[in-house]
C-alpha cells in the first residue's frame, strides 16, 4: 500500500494510472479536489478496490493520522500543491497555505506515524516529495543545466513556497530521520493537464479560435518533460533512491516558448486543419509574467547515473501525443473550462489583451 497526496491532479492521475498498469500494490489517494483535481481523470478505475479515494486536505492531521493507521502505507508521495505560478502572483496565500503548511502538518503527522513503526517497516518507509527545478532560479542562455547541487534562488511564491517545503522534508529527514527522498522535476507535460498552462491552455485557445498568449518575447526556455516519462522516473527514486538525496528529473528537451507554440500549431494544422490557414496566425505577444524566469534546464545525470532512468519519449512525438489527447479528450477539457476556470481566465488575461480564452 502506497498514499499519494494530490493523485486526482495532473501528474498524480497520471502516477496512479501507470501505477495500476503495472502493479496490484493498491493506493490511497488523498486528494481536497481544488479547482485543479478532477476525479474523471481517474474514471478508468471505478470500482477498481485498488484505488481508494478520500476527500480530505493534506493539513486535515486527524485524517491523516487515521489513514496512515489504517493503512500503513509503505510509502508517501506527495503531489498535492498549489502548482500554477500566475496564480501565485494573484494569490499567494493558498501557496503558502498547502505548499508550506500543508506539507509541515503532512510531515509531521507522518513522522508520528513512522516513529512507532517497528524498525524494519521504519527502514523500508519512504516518504518521496515532488518537488521542481523551478526552487533553483533562472539560468541565462549557455549555463551549465541546474544539478542537485544548485544552490536555491526562487523567484515566485509558488517557487518560494516549494522551497520552503524542500527545506522542511530535508529538514525532517536530517533531524529526526524519516527516510525522505526530493525530486526537483521539469516542465511537465502530457494527458489531463489542467488548461491554465502552456501547452493545454495553447491547445484549447487554438481550436476555440483565441489568441494564444506569449509572454514577453516568448523566448523563455522550458526543459520539457513528457509526464509518463517523469512518473517512471518517481517510480526509480521509490524503489531505489536513497534516503536524504535529491534527484533532478528532466526531459532534456530546452525550447523556447515560441518554438512550442510554432510545434503545437504545426501538429494542430496537420490534425485538425482550419479553413482560415495556419494556427501560427494566434500567436500573439502579451505582457510578460512579473518576475519571469528566463531559462530553466536540468542535469539529470544522477537520475541516470545511479537510477537508470533517461526520458524514452522524443519532445516530437510527445507533443503529437499530446494534441491528439487533447483533441479526442473535448469533453474532458470542455468540464474542466468551467465557471471558475473562465473567472481566472479574466483575473489573468483581461488586462493583457482581451478574449485570450473562451
Ligand atoms: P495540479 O495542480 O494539476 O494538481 C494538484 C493536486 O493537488 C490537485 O488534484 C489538487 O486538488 C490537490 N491539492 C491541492 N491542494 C491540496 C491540499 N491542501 N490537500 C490535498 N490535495 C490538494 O499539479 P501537478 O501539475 O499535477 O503537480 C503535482 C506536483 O508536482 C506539485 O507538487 C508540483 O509542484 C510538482 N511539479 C509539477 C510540475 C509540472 O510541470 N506540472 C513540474 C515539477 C513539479
Ligand atoms: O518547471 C517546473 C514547473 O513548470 C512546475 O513546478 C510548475 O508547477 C508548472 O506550472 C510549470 O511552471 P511554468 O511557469 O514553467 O509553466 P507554465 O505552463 O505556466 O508556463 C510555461 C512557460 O510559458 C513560462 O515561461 C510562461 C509561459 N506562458 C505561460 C502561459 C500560461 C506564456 O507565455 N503564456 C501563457 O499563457
Amino acid at each position: 500500500m502506497i498514499l499519494v497526496t494530490g493523485g486526482a491532479g495532473f501528474i498524480g492521475a497520471n502516477f496512479i494510472l501507470q501505477w495500476t498498469a503495472q502493479s496490484d500494490e493498491p493506493i490511497v489517494n488523498l486528494d481536497k479536489l481544488s479547482y485543479a483535481g478532477n476525479l474523471n481523470n481517474l474514471l478508468a478505475l471505478e470500482g477498481d478496490a485498488r484505488h481508494h479515494f478520500v476527500h480530505g486536505d493534506i493539513a486535515d492531521r486527524g485524517l491523516l493520522s487515521a489513514l496512515l493507521a489504517s493503512h500503513r502505507p509503505r510509502a508517501v508521495l506527495h503531489f498535492a500543491a498549489e502548482s500554477h505560478v500566475d496564480r501565485s502572483i494573484h494569490g499567494p496565500g493558498a501557496f503558502i497555505d498547502t505548499n508550506v503548511n500543508g506539507t509541515f502538518a503532512l510531515l509531521e503527522t507522518v513522522l508520528a506515524h513512522w516513529s512507532a513503526l517497528p524498525s524494519p517497516e521504519q527502514a523500508a518507509f519512504r516518504f518521496l516529495h515532488v518537488s521542481t527545478d523551478e526552487v533553483f532560479g533562472s539560468l541565462v542562455a549557455g549555463e551549465a543545466p541546474f544539478t542537485e547541487r544548485s544552490a536555491y534562488a526562487p523567484n515566485s511564491p509558488y517557487s518560494a513556497s516549494k522551497a520552503a517545503a524542500d527545506h522542511l522534508v530535508r529538514a525532517f529527514g536530517r533531524t529526526y530521520g524519516l527516510p525522505v527522498l526530493t525530486v526537483h522535476s521539469a516542465n511537465n507535460y502530457g494527458p489531463m493537464q489542467f488548461p491554465e498552462k502552456l501547452i493545454p491552455l495553447f491547445i484549447a485557445n487554438a481550436r476555440g479560435g483565441m489568441p494564444l498568449p506569449l509572454y514577453g518575447d516568448g523566448l523563455q526556455v522550458r526543459d520539457w518533460l513528457h509526464v509518463i516519462d517523469h512518473c517512471a522516473a518517481l517510480r526509480r527514486v521509490l524503489e531505489d533512491g536513497r534516503p536524504g538525496e535529491a534527484y533532478n528529473i528532466g526531459g532534456g528537451n530546452e525550447h523556447s516558448n515560441l518554438e512550442v507554440a510554432e510545434a503545437l500549431c504545426t501538429v494542430l494544422d496537420e490534425l485538425a486543419p482550419k479553413e482560415e490557414g495556419s494556427y501560427r496566425s494566434l500567436i500573439a505577444f502579451v505582457a510578460d509574467r512579473p518576475g519571469h524566469d528566463r531559462r530553466y534546464a536540468i542535469d539529470a545525470g544522477k537520475m541516470r547515473r545511479e537510477l537508470g532512468w533517461s526520458p524514452s519519449r522524443t519532445f516530437a512525438g510527445g507533443i503529437r501525443d499530446t494534441v491528439r489527447w487533447y483533441l479526442g479528450n473535448t469533453a474532458w477539457v470542455e468540464t474542466v473550462r468551467s465557471g471558475a476556470y473562465r473567472h481566472w481566465i479574466e483575473r489573468q488575461y483581461g488586462p493583457r489583451s482581451s478574449g485570450a480564452a473562451a
